[in-house]
Order: structure tokens, then C-alpha cells, then sequence
């Protein structure tokens, strides 16, 4: 059988998708292996639909059989399955390598996160780093990609834009570059070519938090209004969760609270801007709801 698709594992997320699209625009048959189908809008001739669940090794037997190359984004960010970090971006993912590496596929391309080595003590950064681990011995070839904030998660700030007042902890110097999903998408296809074991990637500007929160009121054209809360907020915030709640609740909201106290920079990449982007997200939030007869039309 020839090796000629690309896998791609996630696709149903705000990465995959665009990772997906660009697998397709640069004419790569493209296989994806979702757990629910309906989520899938768009269609191609060189797109296959696969149905299978990465927590099931069962459901993988033989998915890789054509694949040359896997690329997985698969990891929990906002799902409610009632599964940890180990289950979904450790396991699931490691079931994935697993059968790649039965299939004789050549590279696994993973998607991480910045700085995760140096923050293993956070759930969500102990199962993607053992992730990391496991591929490297693995004996595939691969790459490791490792991204800073996406601009998806930046709805936080635009959240509190809309209220009039945004909430930040500490002065709010600290820096990151977000990236869009359409150029972090073409850096993660470009890593099927290049020999590079490891990347990290943000967009092209930097930004303070307090830009950012600038730029988030900007879009909805109200005063720039920013109220700093002492870190020490931020800090008990973190050991009540860490206390109180299980990992399940509060494993995402631990990286969020860290990484809102530390530089997330990385090499910088691609062409979106927040600002932008800022701005289509209040535009199509204000855009009327199609009436039933428009849809009928259509
Ligand atoms: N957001 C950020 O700022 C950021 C920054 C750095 C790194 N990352 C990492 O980048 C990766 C992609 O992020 P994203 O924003 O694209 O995430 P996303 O939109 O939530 O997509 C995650 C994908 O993983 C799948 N998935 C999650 N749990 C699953 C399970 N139990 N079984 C099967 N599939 C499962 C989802 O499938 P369903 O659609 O079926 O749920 C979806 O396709 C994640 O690993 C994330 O941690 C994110």
C-alpha cells in the first residue's frame, strides 16, 4: 500500500482545522480521524474522514497503514469528558504513536505548549512533556512543536473588553506573542519537510498584557480602562484550586494562572494580527442573526 496521506489527529479543534485546511490547500491527501463526523464542515476530494477515538486504542488497529506522516493536536483544552491530562494528551496520544510506529509511518509531528519543560510541575505540561518524552524514544523521527498563547485564547481579555474594564494580575509588563491557527497551521506543515526536532513558534508581535487588554478595548471602541490586581490574588486563586478542587477542574485554569506571570515570547512567525482578528471577533458578535427566511434562501 502506498504511504502517500498525511494523518491528522484533532482535526476537529480550532488547530486541526487549520491544519487541515492548509494539508488540503497544498494538495496532500489528508486523512483525519474524528469521534464525531458532524463536526466536520468542509469537504475535498483528497479528504478522508476516518471515525475513531484516540483514548481507544482499538478503534487506531491499522489507521496508519497509508500514512507517512501524523500530525496530532489532540489534547483536552475545554472538553467535559471527565478525563485527565494523562488520559487524553499523554495516553491518547502515546496510543497514536504506538500504532504509527506498527504501520512504519516516518515522522510524528506533536503540538505542545511554550515552555513546557520548565513547567512539567503543572498537569497539563507533566502529560504533554511525557508525551514529548515517549516520542523521542520512540524511534520515529518527529518534531515537537511548541507554541505560546493561540489568539483563540486571547477571548479572555475581549470578555472583559466588553464589560469596559479589563482585570489583569501583577502590572502587566509580562509579554507573549499569540499566533492565529492559519499561521501556526503552515508552520506545523512546513516541520513535514525541515529536519527540526523541535520548534517554538508565536506570532509576529509582541505584546505586554496591558497592550493586549488596550487592544481588546480598542475593538469595542471603549476607553482603555485596565485594573491591576496584586499577584498575591493570583496566587492564592491557584492554591484554593490546587487545594479544593480535583486536577479535572482545575488543570486548565493552573496553566492559565501560571502563564499570566511569566513571559510566554517565542520566535515569531507569521502575518495575522491580534488587532484584527480583535476586531472580526466583535464585528460577527454583533452582526444580526440570519432571519429563517434568509437561511431558507440560501
Ligand atoms: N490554546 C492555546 O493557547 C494553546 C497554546 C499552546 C498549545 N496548545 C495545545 O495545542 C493543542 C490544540 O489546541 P486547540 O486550541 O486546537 O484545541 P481544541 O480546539 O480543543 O482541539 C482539541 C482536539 O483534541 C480532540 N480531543 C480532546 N479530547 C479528546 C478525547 N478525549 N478523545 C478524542 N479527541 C479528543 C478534540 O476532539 P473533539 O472536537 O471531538 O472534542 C479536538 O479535535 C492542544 O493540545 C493544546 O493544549 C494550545
Amino acid at each position: 500500500m502506498e504511504k502517500d496521506k498525511i494523518l491528522v489527529a484533532g482535526a476537529t479543534g480550532y488547530l486541526g482545522k487549520y491544519i487541515t485546511r492548509e494539508l488540503l490547500s497544498e494538495g496532500f491527501k489528508t486523512k483525519i480521524i474524528v469521534r464525531n463526523p458532524n463536526k466536520i464542515e468542509f469537504g475535498d476530494d483528497n479528504l478522508i474522514v476516518e471515525k475513531a477515538e484516540v483514548t481507544r486504542p482499538e478503534t487506531l488497529k491499522d489507521i496508519c497503514k497509508d500514512v507517512r506522516v501524523v500530525i496530532s493536536t489532540v489534547g483536552i483544552t475545554r472538553q467535559k469528558d471527565g478525563l485527565i491530562y494523562m488520559d487524553v494528551d499523554y495516553r491518547a496520544n502515546a496510543n497514536l504513536i504506538d500504532e504509527a510506529k506498527k504501520s512504519g509511518v516516518e515522522k510524528f509531528i506533536y503540538v505542545s505548549v511554550l515552555n513546557g519543560e520548565k513547567l512539567r510541575h503543572l498537569k497539563i505540561c507533566e502529560a504533554k512533556e511525557k508525551l514529548g518524552d515517549y516520542l523521542k524514544s520512540s524511534g520515529l523521527d518527529y518534531c515537537i512543536v511548541r507554541p505560546s498563547g493561540f489568539f483563540s485564547d486571547m477571548g479572555d481579555f475581549l470578555k472583559m473588553a466588553e464589560g469596559g474594564r479589563v482585570y489583569l494580575f501583577g502590572d502587566g509588563k509580562f509579554k507573549i506573542n499569540p499566533i492565529h491557527g492559519e499561521d501556526l497551521a503552515k508552520a506545523v506543515v512546513e516541520t513535514i519537510h525541515n529536519d527540526k526536532k523541535e520548534i517554538d513558534i508565536g506570532g509576529c508581535r509582541v505584546f505586554s498584557h496591558n497592550d493586549i487588554a488596550e487592544l481588546a478595548l480598542n475593538a469595542y471602541s471603549k476607553p482603555v480602562k485596565i485594573v491591576h490586581l496584586p499577584d498575591w490574588i493570583r496566587k492564592f486563586i491557584l492554591w484554593f484550586l490546587r487545594t479544593f478542587t480535583n486536577p479535572k477542574f482545575y488543570g486548565p485554569l493552573e496553566f492559565f494562572m501560571t502563564a499570566m506571570a511569566m513571559d510566554m515570547q517565542a520566535t515569531p512567525y507569521g502575518k495575522h494580527k491580534l488587532e484584527d482578528y480583535f476586531k472580526n471577533q466583535v464585528n460577527n458578535a454583533r452582526k444580526p442573526p440570519r432571519s429563517e427566511n434568509e437561511c431558507m434562501n440560501k
